[in-house]
């Protein structure tokens, strides 16, 4: 079996903007990403990470290109993308008047899992993301921190083969990223798929096997630490992720 999770096909997404008129958000990006992976799209703000995750979680439909989630087209079958991903929005709406337990309870029981499974499940993503002592706090009581680490047990409580992760450590401070870090490496273990973005180098050099470098929409570079060190010559991701960014040219 072909273990290739998420494929991405020149995808393209336009944007018409009342002020800025047509934006052209992602240009032609083309990717895979297998099962057991973690694949990083690096890029600055505005780079078109976010609006390139969202197509590949049905959200957004792309102009042009096409993407296959778990074995679905997000396009032709957005429903069956749905059920089998875990997409964790840059800004999670959380609700706030409910507790962690009644949330994640909420999401597990709509995603279709018994009240004994989810139960389970719950009860071992809380432990393991450090939720458990404030399980019955009202979300809107809770740091930051807690507050991510509870959007992260929602995104995956139903267990999915693939998680799609916008900013996953956004705001955070080291140690909670350091929860969620780990996090992210155990679902690697277990064989899922993680897709995710970010613009922190440490926080790409630390989890990805693979690094998809984009600047305005466009793909600059896509590979290991190895292959990019190659690429540029240079050693920390900060000064390759500099060199390709610069290279990008205005003419783009
Ligand atoms: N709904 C939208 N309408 C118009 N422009 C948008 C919309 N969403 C994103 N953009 C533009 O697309 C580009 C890429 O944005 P985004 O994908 O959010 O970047 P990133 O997540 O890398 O910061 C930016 O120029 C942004 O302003
Ligand atoms: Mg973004």
């Amino acid at each position: 079996m072909d273990d290739v999770m998420v494929r991405a096909v020149g995808l393209h997404k336009v944007f018409k903007d009342k002020k800025r008129g047509v934006v052209h958000a992602v240009n032609d990006l083309s990717f895979e990403a297998k099962a057991g992976e973690i694949f990083a799209i690096l890029g600055p703000n505005g780079a078109g990470k976010t609006t390139t995750l969202r197509m590949l979680s049905t959200i957004l439909r792309p102009t042009e290109g096409y993407a296959v989630v778990a074995g679905f087209d997000v396009t032709k079958e957005p429903e069956k993308v749905r059920f089998r991903i875990g997409y964790l929005p840059s800004e999670s709406g959380l609700y706030h008047r409910l507790t962690p337990k009644e949330l994640v309870m909420f999401f597990g029981r709509v995603s279709g899992l018994d009240s004994h499974e989810v139960k389970k499940r719950m009860d071992e993503l809380f432990e393991s993301l450090g939720i458990t002592e404030f399980a019955n706090t009202k979300i809107e009581k809770l740091s930051t921190g807690m507050k991510q680490k509870v959007a992260v047990a929602r995104t995956i409580i139903h267990n999915p083969p693939v998680l799609i992760l916008d900013e996953p450590t956004q705001g955070l401070d080291v140690v909670a990223s350091r929860v969620v870090e780990n996090f992210i490496l155990n679902a690697k273990r277990e064989g899922k798929c993680v897709i995710l973005s970010t613009h922190i180098m440490e926080e790409a050099e630390y989890l990805a096997d693979k690094i998809l470098v984009i600047n305005k929409g466009t793909k600059r570079a896509l590979g290991t630490m190895a292959d990019l060190r190659k690429l540029t010559g240079k050693e920390r991701l900060r000064e390759i992720f500099l060199e390709l960014i610069s290279n990008s040219g205005e003419e783009q």
